[in-house]
């Protein structure tokens, strides 16, 4: 490269690093930096491993007044079955009706700890994120009690929950497992 080139690269370069400063300078300075407690509001996926679940435990007792007191058998049966929504209770067949076999927690959820963020992210339909965190572990609780994924007394809480058996875990096939 010919000495004139490398001046003009380099003039370039020069220019488009004071543009981009020039921009920052002349910002607006709309909105102001976000807050720890506002980052964690929004910081609440739970990774399939556990990973960033919460302190806090619940039980299934606790859960199944929760279940009835939060609504959810309003929409998603009594116990679990027979509402106008989701069934969240039994394991019917994968298969026997084709693709309209009913998909449920037990008969299809890989991981137990989706349970939890699914919850605590969406439910109650109507009031998603209203729950604390203690109501999310009970009603877990309950619901994998109630689907005999866990004996009843078994507390649900960050070291627990991720180790509850999915019975479809197995058929979850993995293209990439070296890559995750
Ligand atoms: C107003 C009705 C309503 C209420 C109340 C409600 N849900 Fe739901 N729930 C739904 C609907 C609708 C879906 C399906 C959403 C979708 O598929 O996008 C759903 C889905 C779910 C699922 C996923 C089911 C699956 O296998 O895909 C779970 C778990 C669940 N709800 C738990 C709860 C719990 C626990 C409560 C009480 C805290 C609750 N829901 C209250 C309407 C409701």
């Amino acid at each position: 490269m010919s000495m004139f080139r490398l001046l003009v690269a380099g003039l370039f370069v020069a220019l488009a690093f004071d543009t981009a400063t020039a921009i920052a300078d002349d910002s607006p300075h709309l909105g102001k930096p976000i807050s720890e407690v506002d980052i964690k509001r929004w910081d609440i996926t739970v990774l399939p491993d556990g990973s960033n679940l919460p302190p806090g435990s619940g039980t299934a007792a606790q859960g199944a007044k929760l279940y009835v007191d939060k609504g959810c058998s309003l929409c998603h049966g009594e116990n679990g079955k027979g509402g106008p929504n989701p069934t969240l209770v039994g394991n019917p067949s994968l298969t026997a009706d084709g693709i309209a076999s009913p998909k449920t927690i037990a008969n299809f959820w890989a991981w137990p700890t989706t349970l939890f963020d699914y919850i605590r992210r969406a439910m109650p339909w109507h009031a998603p994120q209203t729950l604390s965190d203690d109501e999310v572990y009970a009603l877990c609780a309950y619901l994998f009690a109630a689907n005999n994924l866990i004996p009843v007394n078994e507390e649900m809480n960050a070291q627990t929950l991720p180790k509850v058996n999915m019975p479809n875990h197995d058929n979850f096939i993995i293209k990439f497992p070296d890559r995750i």
